[in-house]
């Protein structure tokens, strides 16, 4: 697949916003998603130096001269999604985070080690995106949102299969045993990780109809398929949107 090729394109072709739109949440809406949308919207912010500057690194040893075009238009996208974000907060006069807890703990494991922790660290922030924004959508009633969401949804299913192919190609040619401890150490982060981002959003997963086991479920399964290689499907769009 040509990355930069796929950015540029969809850079070129977004969906539909209705700026336009009068819709104005009611208290109980922005009750229920504030705090978490503030912090999932700081979370796209990102400007990704620490993550250029391994990724530069890694171009170097590898001769992957292709990854870094398409990383810097891969940032863009994510903070298009911040932009919109927060462009719809302003509108309805929400208060944007300077700063959370979550993010930074994000951030912090993102710059710890290597280009693989950093990698996977936005891998399980895009497999929380796939269910997070599929519940923000049905959380809430405003079409601008509503909108945004879909977009996001669109965006993050190729983020993904973007992400989840760097890793692998990071992971290629280890050992058995390597790759053994590997999967152990993801999936106990991972597992972590559930739990935290659901004590911190459960509000707006609940209001769409997510019991924990099906949060559990659902991200476990995108986790899988991104993550674990014998399993490539990703679920398309449209069963995020529509389906159960
Ligand atoms: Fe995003
Ligand atoms: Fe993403």
């Amino acid at each position: 697949m040509d990355w930069f090729a796929y950015f540029a394109y969809n850079r070129e072709n977004l969906m539909h916003i209705d700026w336009d739109s009068t819709y104005c949440l009611t208290p109980q809406e922005v009750d229920t998603i504030l705090r978490s949308l503030q912090q999932f919207q700081l979370g796209e912010s990102s400007e990704g130096k620490h993550f250029i500057a391994r990724a530069e690194q890694y171009v170097k040893r590898s001769g992957d001269t292709a990854y870094m075009p398409a990383l810097r238009l891969f940032i863009q996208e994510e903070q298009r999604h911040a932009r919109d974000l927060g462009r719809f907060m302003e509108e309805q006069e929400l208060p944007l985070a300077q700063k959370d807890a979550v993010d930074s703990a994000f951030r912090f494991l993102r710059g710890l080690i290597d280009l693989e922790v950093m990698v996977f660290v936005l891998v399980m922030a895009e497999v929380f995106a796939m269910t997070y924004y599929k519940a923000l959508h049905d959380a809430t009633q405003a079409p601008v949102l509503q909108q945004i969401c879909r977009q996001i949804l669109r965006d993050e299913v190729k983020h993904l299969q973007f992400q989840g192919g760097m890793l692998a190609k990071i992971q290629r040619g280890r050992s058995a045993p390597g790759l053994f401890i590997t999967r152990f150490l993801q999936r106990f982060l991972f597992t972590g990780t559930l739990f935290v981002v659901w004590m911190n959003h459960k509000q707006v997963y609940q209001a769409s109809g997510f019991t924990f086991g099906k949060f559990w479920r659902k991200n476990w399964q995108h986790f899988v398929h991104t993550v674990e290689p014998q399993v490539k499907r990703i679920m398309p769009f449209t069963e995020q949107v529509s389906g159960s």
